[in-house]
């Protein structure tokens, strides 16, 4: 286990959500509860991008990095709700959850035990921030694993996780964080525990030079702006052909029931133009254990 700080993309997601929330797809898309999830001085930037007014100077940075992730989190988070609505299971394990609201926000887990399984200063970061707020989820149950370094079974099954029931995996805006290696090794151990017909519902970034490129852009914006860069602890480890995550979970005994863009899935959302490069990237994927 590695010892770092708690997730700042996970708080940056999180704004995203909150600012994206009751402004954009609105009927589609909700997430009350991110902003309750979310310390004061990262409400102050969520607060401004919520009233539309962009500020000047060194300010700009922030606000378009929230405005923009809002944008992104919409057809993501209506993508990956409907896959977990569409398979009733009564575990749902969400790997790297951060600062992820399904549990306090879904109905239809009432009677499901959830799982967040995160590395151990996010997951300490996420208890303390969720304080008081009573989850809908029928049980929730935190769960310290560093991906690149234990094995997920061991702490897991200790915390009540049974293989013998069908489960719904979310691995949501975490594969990027992870090598290559780890997110293979991460396959392997959720082929391990699922069982048969349990579903893993997975967003990664397709290989992209545009995506390469704006990282660098934006990385040498950040230093000139002298603004702290939310990214800048925790690079872009692994990208993904569409073929070569297929192959990856076909070899662990899934079949992939669906692989789309973000692009894609935003199609009759309301949504402002002018992210669609980060979009086309995202892709969410489904896949059922046979
Ligand atoms: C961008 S955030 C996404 C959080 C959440 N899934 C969401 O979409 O709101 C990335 C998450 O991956 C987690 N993560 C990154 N590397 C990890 C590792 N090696 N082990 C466990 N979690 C990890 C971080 O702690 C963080 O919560």
């Amino acid at each position: 286990m590695t010892a770092r700080a708690a997730s700042s993309t996970a708080v940056l997601v999180c704004q995203g959500r909150a600012a994206a929330d009751g402004r954009y797809a609105v009927g589609r898309f909700s997430d009350p509860v991110a902003v309750r999830l979310l310390d004061p001085a990262e409400r102050a930037v969520v607060d401004r991008v919520r009233t539309g007014a962009a500020p000047p100077g060194s300010e700009r940075m922030a606000y378009e990095m929230v405005r923009r992730t809002g944008i992104t989190m919409v057809p993501r988070t209506v993508a990956i709700d409907a896959a977990v609505r569409a398979h009733a299971a009564p575990q749902v394990v969400i790997l790297g959850a951060g600062l992820d609201a399904r549990a306090w926000r879904m109905p239809e887990l009432a009677d499901a035990t959830v799982y967040e399984v995160d590395h151990p200063a996010s997951q300490a970061d996420k208890v303390r921030r969720a304080g008081a707020l009573e989850p809908v989820a029928g049980r929730l149950v935190p769960v310290a694993v560093d991906l690149a370094a234990d094995s997920l079974a061991g702490p897991l099954v200790a915390a009540g996780f049974d293989r013998e029931v069908a489960t719904t995996w979310v691995w949501e805006g975490v594969v990027p964080y992870l090598t290559a290696r780890a997110v293979r090794g991460t396959v392997a151990q959720v082929a391990e525990l699922s069982a048969t017909g349990s579903r893993l519902v997975v967003n990664y970034q397709a290989r992209s030079l545009f995506t390469r490129v704006m990282q660098g852009a934006m990385r040498l914006v950040w230093r000139l702006s002298r603004q702290p860069d939310p990214m800048a602890g925790e690079p872009w480890r692994s990208m993904w052909r569409p073929g070569q995550l297929r192959t990856l979970l076909q070899r662990g005994g899934f079949e992939v029931l669906s692989d789309e863009s973000l692009l894609a899935l935003a199609e009759g959302l309301d949504l402002p133009p002018g992210n669609e490069g980060s979009l086309r990237n995202g892709r969410i994927l489904v896949a059922v254990l046979r």
